[in-house]
């Protein structure tokens, strides 16, 4: 299971596919796990929010952990 392409498959339309948030900062992914825990980065993937679809359903809970681990590993 590769998070990078899970993340090219359903995420950089919004997020840019550098993670730059296509201009938003709110959307930048880039020092995330800075910002958010592991845990808080699944609950938005799984739950989205604010402009965002929730995850839950479409992608496997082990897909959502790769991605939450991965993305909170960008500091
Ligand atoms: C339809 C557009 C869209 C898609 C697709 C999308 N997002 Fe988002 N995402 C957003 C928006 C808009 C926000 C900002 C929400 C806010 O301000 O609370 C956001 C916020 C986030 C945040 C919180 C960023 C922060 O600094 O608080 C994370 C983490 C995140 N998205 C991860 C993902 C991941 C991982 C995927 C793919 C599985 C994804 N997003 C797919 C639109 C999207």
């Amino acid at each position: 299971m590769n998070a990078e392409s899970i993340v090219k498959a359903n995420c950089i339309s919004c997020h840019g596919d550098t993670l730059d948030g296509r201009g938003a900062a709110n959307k930048n992914l880039q020092k995330v796990g800075a910002k958010l825990s592991k845990d808080q980065i699944a609950n938005q993937i799984n739950n989205g929010g604010n402009g965002m679809p929730g995850f839950k359903g479409k992608l496997k809970p082990e897909e959502v952990t790769a991605v939450a681990d991965w993305l909170a590993a960008k500091k």
